[in-house]
């Protein structure tokens, strides 16, 4: 499959700016409706979804109910059992069924089976277009909320879990480093889909940025309430390195969450809604 259709994007930071969403690439080719792709051949269009970075796609119910809420193009919904993902929609969320009735197409179990690695339990599978994010537009934008930076994360579900929080909390978007990427299948999975709702890029690097750069560290400042400012980069390590020590020789400074003596750290997602939710009770 080649390109992806695009939509002016609908998503905003927690600013209220859209500068980091950029509008839809120039020249991509709009692909075969999935309609078009014949049983047959579903499972090689579905691998190549997988790879291609234009493309999101969600596995699960709950990924294609927050893609569907905060105004996704979905091209298509693979379901093995239509009248169990009605019922799905009934209980947690009638109102994103008519936008999956819409957009469903029924495959046979034994195919759906094979459309993912690990094929969701909720039997619904999806594909959208990605958002467009600028990770450098992101990073130099001025903002009214703070900005989560993960150094080089390793664990797609992780960094999911810090794209749900960030969400969840008002952060004005997250930029990740290194080479996983935030809008993976796995990563969509443990985002809930909600990338559609915060802005999240990939950095090459760290080049410049608006605001103070706060490193989270346990090695630092205790938190408190009122001193997290509204404009900070926040940088947290990866899951076993922790922060590089570039990175903590540019800080302008760092803040570390108290802990009982003994405990070594907090996983990564868990001191990213710590200092997330510090700041916004403390707003
Ligand atoms: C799982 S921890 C990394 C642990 C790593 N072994 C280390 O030595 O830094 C992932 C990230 O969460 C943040 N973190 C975890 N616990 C923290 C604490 N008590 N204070 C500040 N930051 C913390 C840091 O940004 C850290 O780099």
């Amino acid at each position: 499959m080649e390109g992806a259709r695009r939509r002016e994007p609908t998503a905003r930071g927690a600013a209220g700016e859209r500068s980091a969403i950029g509008p839809k690439l120039p020249g991509q080719a709009r692909p075969a409706p999935w309609a078009d792709i014949p049983d047959r051949r579903l499972v090689e269009a579905c691998r190549a979804a997988r790879r291609d970075k234009t493309l999101a796609v969600l596995e699960g119910f709950h990924p294609l109910k927050h893609a569907l809420r905060f105004g996704a193009d979905v091209h298509v919904v693979l379901t093995r059992d239509l009248e169990h993902l009605q019922q799905l929609c009934d209980m947690l969320a009638p109102d994103v069924w008519p936008a999956i009735r819409a957009q469903a197409r029924v495959v046979e179990p034994d195919l759906f089976a094979r459309l993912a690695p690990r094929p969701p339990d909720t039997g619904v599978l999806a594909v959208a277009a990605r958002r467009v994010v600028s990770a450098h537009a992101l990073l130099t934008a001025s903002r009214k909320a703070p900005l989560v930076l993960l150094e080089e994360p390793t664990h797609l579900g992780n960094m999911g879990a810090v794209v749900r929080v960030a969400a969840a909390a008002g952060a004005a978007g997250v930029v990740t480093t290194g080479r996983h990427d935030p809008w993976g299948p796995d990563a969509l999975r443990g985002g809930a889909g909600l990338q559609f709702a915060v802005p999240v890029a990939r950095a090459e690097g760290l080049d410049r940025w608006h605001g103070p750069l706060l490193a989270v560290h346990p090695d630092g400042e205790m938190l408190t309430p009122g001193g997290v400012p509204d404009d900070a980069v926040l940088a947290f390590g990866s899951e076993r390195r922790g922060l590089s020590w570039e990175l903590l020789a540019r800080a302008d400074g760092r803040i570390a969450i108290p802990m009982e003596p003994g405990v070594s750290s907090l996983n990564l997602a868990t001191s990213v809604a710590v200092v997330l939710y510090t700041w916004r009770l403390a707003r």
